[in-house]
């Protein structure tokens, strides 16, 4: 099984859209015997809770019912995780940290990764942005960012481990 984790900072707004829409992804794909996902956050405000409201929103229009209770990242994430994956550089630099202060070895750079890498449409953008003090037009965007990187990042993995579809 290849385990996937997506990280945002409250783990109520980002990474659990990129994990329900994730994995909704690689269920249509038939690959849920070969993948699975888990999204958490760097901060601990939000332990416990569903993801935002206008984030289940959003979701729901699009078919995804998110159901996902938050959780802070924990020093065995890094063993149990094969990749993770950052919504922005402040997570990545936290992940880092964190890895490096729990196991003393910073996790593997060719297993850790910015979701905007896999945005065909990034330009130069490298975050995929907090919506949490914004209006609803921004998770709207990041429902759309977090389903162009899902679908490259299943290529990226499918690719990787020479899976087949
Ligand atoms: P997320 O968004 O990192 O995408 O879940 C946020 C959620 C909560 C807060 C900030 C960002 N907060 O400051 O409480």
């Amino acid at each position: 099984m290849i385990n996937v984790l997506f990280i945002c900072l409250g783990n109520i707004c980002r990474s659990p859209i990129a994990e329900g829409v994730f994995q909704n992804i690689v269920q249509q794909a038939g690959l849920t015997d070969k993948i699975q996902c888990d999204s958490a956050g760097t901060a601990s405000y939000h332990i416990g809770s569903l993801p935002d409201r206008r984030m289940r929103q959003i979701a729901l229009e699009r078919g995804i019912k998110l159901t996902h209770n938050a959780r802070k990242l924990n020093g065995d994430d890094f063993y149990n995780f094969d990749y993770i994956v950052a919504m922005d550089e402040a997570n990545f630099d936290d992940i880092r940290n964190q890895s490096y202060r729990s196991s003393g070895f910073y996790f593997p750079e060719d297993r850790l990764f910015m979701y905007r890498e896999f945005d065909p449409e990034r330009q130069d953008a490298i975050d995929v942005p907090d919506p949490y003090y914004e209006d609803i037009s921004m998770f709207e965007e990041v429902y759309e960012i977090v389903e162009r990187c899902g679908i490259e990042f299943l290529e990226f993995i499918i690719q990787k481990n020479q899976l087949r579809k």
